[in-house]
Formats: structure tokens, sequence, C-alpha cells
């Protein structure tokens, strides 16, 4: 086994006697950068945000943010990473810190490093200018969050700023211009990203394996129950700092080709379950319009540039985002072990509160969704916040109209019970009806009472109940609006 250690600002340093839930934050922190900033260790402020070199499709690397509060250290051996103290100096500032400084956009300065680190991903991102003709055309959710130089403001959705206020920091982004050709971090994406390398580290009794081969993996899965596998770790980081949780042995499973692909056929969409939920965001690129909707809902991009839907499904979350857009959209859950390979109905998957068919020896390997894919499809999160907020209900729509009558119908329910769900009787109640405000009104009454929605600090019972009442009404009037070929 290789030294385990970490590129940091182009500068090689040994990870030698972390314990094995330390940190990239606290770990950085302790090597005396200190620039990412401790604001809430569970992902919600971005203060700790840092670069990292990851694999772009095309065999190049993107410079992209991430939350250094939630992955585990060891999850980063070999890997380069840049922090806010590797972008410029106070003598040299990057373009990027520049233009914070001159648009005011700093003040008490706790959130400034992470904000750097999430502009400069998107100073970088590699066709940033090119969306400028179409800006209004990109994001599904909300338009016009462009500037005039193809910035995209949702890449500091996960960056909060208490003092300043965010006008002089979209000030600051919307005045960067294209780095210059010799900018040392440009060139560097012109090469490929860092391959992953297998990690075995063994500190007061806790280990951290990256194991070389998806078949070894397989064979930890089987042989070590207690065996925790971590993916992007937006959800363990959050175990592992909030709630003290600690496991003897994580297992890190994202680097593996065979949980990272994404293969379109006439039949299907397989998506691995260890690809970012960013990347396939930007891989797919509108063509599942349901997931294009979800993906500026769930959480912020540096979440997104982490977390997989292996870990959504993994954690069996009520409220997870993902599985009642699966549900709608027919997904099967392809689950692996050691033994061999097996295809679930996302729609038979789990089985109580954060319970699941999936075995303790078996990983999510990928998700398929069949094709063709509905044409009225609307997914409809009802959360506290628009944005960078977890879900009271989720409702997730897939209707095929023919002629004015509803010929297929599959509604996936987040928030209304111990498990995601999918709303049957309400299906039943839509298919071979036409496709007006009466059969709506009466649908919307039998999707009411679908679930079992209990009352939290999220949500009361009704109130739940009450959304998704209104939730087909809700995709009926965009309909009529859109004036889609639907009318009876
Ligand atoms: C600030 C913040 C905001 C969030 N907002 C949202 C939101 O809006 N919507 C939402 O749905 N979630 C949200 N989440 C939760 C989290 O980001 C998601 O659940 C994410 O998809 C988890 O993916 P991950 O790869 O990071 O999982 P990890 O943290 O790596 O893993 C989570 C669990 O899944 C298991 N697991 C991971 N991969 C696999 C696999 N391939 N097979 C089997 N088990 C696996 C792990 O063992 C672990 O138990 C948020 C989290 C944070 C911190
Ligand atoms: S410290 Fe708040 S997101 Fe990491
Ligand atoms: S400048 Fe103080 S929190 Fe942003």
């Amino acid at each position: 086994m290789n030294d385990i250690a970490v590129n940091v600002n182009g500068k090689s340093r040994p990870l030698t006697g972390a314990p094995a839930h330390t940190t990239a934050l606290d770990w950085l922190r302790g090597a005396g950068l200190s620039g990412a900033k401790e604001g809430c260790a569970e992902g919600e402020c971005g203060a700790c945000a840092v670069l990292l070199a990851t694999p772009t499709p095309e065999g190049g690397t993107a410079w992209t943010s991430v939350n250094s509060c939630l992955v585990p250290v060891y999850a980063l051996n070999g890997q380069e990473v840049i922090t806010s103290e590797g972008l410029g100096s106070p003598d040299a500032l990057h373009p990027v810190q520049d233009k914070l400084a001159e648009a005011g956009g700093s003040q008490c300065g706790y959130c400034t490093p992470g904000f750097v680190c999430s502009m400069a991903g998107e100073y970088y991102r590699d066709g940033r200018e090119a969306v400028v003709e179409s800006a209004d055309e990109e994001c599904p959710v909300h338009d016009g969050e462009h500037g005039p130089n193809g910035f995209d403001l949702h890449a500091l959705s996960g960056n909060l700023c208490r003092c300043t206020g965010y006008r002089p920091i979209r000030d600051a982004a919307y005045a960067l211009g294209s780095p210059e050709s010799d900018d040392p971090l440009l060139q560097r994406l012109a090469d490929p990203a860092p391959l992953p390398v297998a990690t075995a580290a063994t500190v007061d009794g806790s280990r951290f394996i990256r194991p070389a081969s998806f078949d070894e993996t397989l064979r930890l899965l089987r042989d070590e129950p207690d065996a925790l596998l971590v993916a992007g770790s937006t959800d363990w980081g959050v175990e592992v700092n909030i709630r003290g949780s600690r496991a003897p042995l994580v297992v890190a499973i994202e680097h593996h080709e065979e949980l990272r692909r994404l293969v379109v056929t006439d039949d299907e969409i397989e998506i691995g379950a260890a690809l970012p939920l960013s990347e396939i965001e930007s891989r797919l690129g509108g063509t599942v319009p349901l997931l294009a909707q979800l993906f500026p809902q769930f959480a912020s991009r540096l979440i997104r540039n982490r977390g997989t839907i292996g870990g959504n499904l993994g954690t069996g979350s009520p409220i997870g985002d993902t599985p009642p857009a699966l549900l709608a959209l027919g997904a099967h859950v392809v689950l692996t072990s050691a033994d061999g390979e097996r295809e679930v109905d996302l729609a038979e998957y789990f089985t109580g509160y954060r319970q699941s068919v999936r075995r303790a020896d078996e990983l999510i390997r990928a998700v398929r969704i069949p094709r063709p894919l509905a044409k009225v499809t609307s997914f409809q999160k009802i959360a506290k916040r628009r944005f960078d907020d977890i879900s009271s209900v989720a409702v997730a729509f897939a209707l095929d109209i023919e002629d004015g009558v509803v010929t297929a119908a599959k509604i996936g329910l987040g928030g209304v019970a111990a498990t995601p769900l999918r709303a049957r009787a309400t299906e039943d109640a839509l298919v071979g009806q036409p496709w007006n405000v009466g059969t709506v009104r009466a649908a919307s009454e039998i999707l009411g009472g679908e679930g079992t929605p209990m009352s939290d600090h999220r949500a009361s019972s009704e109130y739940r109940a009450l959304m998704l009442n209104t939730a087909l009404l809700k995709l009926y009037s965009t309909t009529v609006l859109d004036n889609k070929e639907v009318s009876a």
C-alpha cells in the first residue's frame, strides 16, 4: 500500500495518525490551513467549502466544490485539494478574491473562504460562458439566475452569509471574467484527475478501507457484517459530526467504475448508484424532465457535488427526494452481492421505517428507469424554504394522457408515511378517466387520504394531507396553462 497522503495546494501532506473518522475540515485546520471554517458541521452553511479535482466524462478534470466538514479525510487519499489559501494570497489575490473584495462582498469574513471556493469552482467550469445565450432555459425551476458572464448562481446555493447580504456577492460573481490561459488551475484541468487510490487505515481500532476492486468491496460486505458503506458522505458525515456515530469499518465505494455508469438505451436509463447528483444532472441534460425538475430542489450544489442516489436510497429516509421521483418513473433497484445481482421494483424495496429488502451483504449498484418516459411529469417539493431544505412532503407525477384520457399514471410520495410509497388508489382513480377538472378534483380527494402522514417539527399531519390534496390540481393547472395536448 502506498503512503497515505493528500495533495493540498500543490503540496503532498501525509495523513499519518488521523483517527478514521476525521473530517477533511478538521484535518486541514489541524494542518494550519485554517481558511476553511466550521459554521455548522452538517453541510448547511458552506463555510468549509474547498475544491476537489474530480474526473470529467471527457477524461479531464473539474474543480468541484465540496463541504469538507462532511468528507472523511481518508476518502481524499491521493486526491488533489485546493483551499482558499491555495487560490491566492493577500499580495496576489485570485480573481475571485479580488472581485469579492472590490464588490464589498465580505464583512466578518467567516463565510468568505467558502464562497471563494464555490465561486472558483464555477469560474473554472467548462462551458460557463456558453450558457449566456440560453440562460432562460437553463433551469427548469427558476430562470434567469445566470450573470452576463454565464455564472450560475446555483453554484453558491450551499453558501450562507450572515452579515454582508447577497447582492455584493452576486455582483462579484457576475463581474468575473474568464481565467487567463496561463492560470495554473486552468491548465491543470486539461490533464486527468488523480486516480482513486486503494486505502487501508486502522487507527485506534477503527478502519477506513477504499478497496482496490469492486469484487473486493463485495467480499468485504460478505465477510464483515459491521462494514458501513460510504459514497458521498453527505448523510454519514452528519451522523459522525452531529450524532457522534462511529463505525468500526468504513468502506468507501464512490470510486468504483461499476457504480459510476450512466447508460441510456432504447429500453431504459441505468444510473450508477455512486454518481454524484450534479454529474447525473449535467449528463442527463434535461432528458428526464422529472429528474431535471428535482435536482435544483435537492439540497445545494455543494451537497449535490458529493451526494448520490445510492446514498439517498441507502439511508431509507421517508423524506428522501429521489424515491418519490424514481417511484413515479417506475424505477428498479439493482442490488449486487458476492453471490450475484438481482433487480427489485423500487415500489417493493422499502419495507418499513429506514428498512428495505436489501441484505447486509448487498449494495445498490444502480437504478434502472424504463423507457419510454411518461409525457406529463411534475415534481413538487413542499418545504419551509424553497431551496436547500428537507421536504415536508414530496409528490412526483408521471402520467400519459392520450386524446384527453389518462392512459397511465404513476405517483410517488415522500413524507407522508414511514416509507416513500406509490399513491396506488389515486393512480387507479385516474387511469381511464378524462383529464379534466372533475376527474382531478375527485382524484385529489383520494390523494389527500393516501399514506399516514404524521405531525412533526416540519409540518402537521393535516398540512401534509392538504398538500397532497392540492398537488394534482397544481399539475392540472400547469398542463392547462402550458396548453399541453391533453384536453378532453
Ligand atoms: C445540508 C444537507 C441537505 C440535504 N438535503 C437533502 C435534500 O434536499 N433531499 C434529500 O433527499 N436529501 C438531502 N440530504 C441528504 C443527503 O444529501 C442525501 O441522502 C444523499 O443522496 C446521500 O448520498 P451520499 O452518497 O452522500 O450518502 P452517504 O452519506 O455516503 O451514505 C448514506 C447511507 O447510504 C448508504 N449507502 C451509500 N451508498 C450506498 C450504496 N451504493 N448501496 C447501499 N448503501 C449505500 C451508506 O452506508 C449510508 O448508510 C441533505 C443532506 C445535507 C447534509
Ligand atoms: S461547516 Fe457548515 S457546511 Fe461545512
Ligand atoms: S461576511 Fe460575515 S458571514 Fe459572510
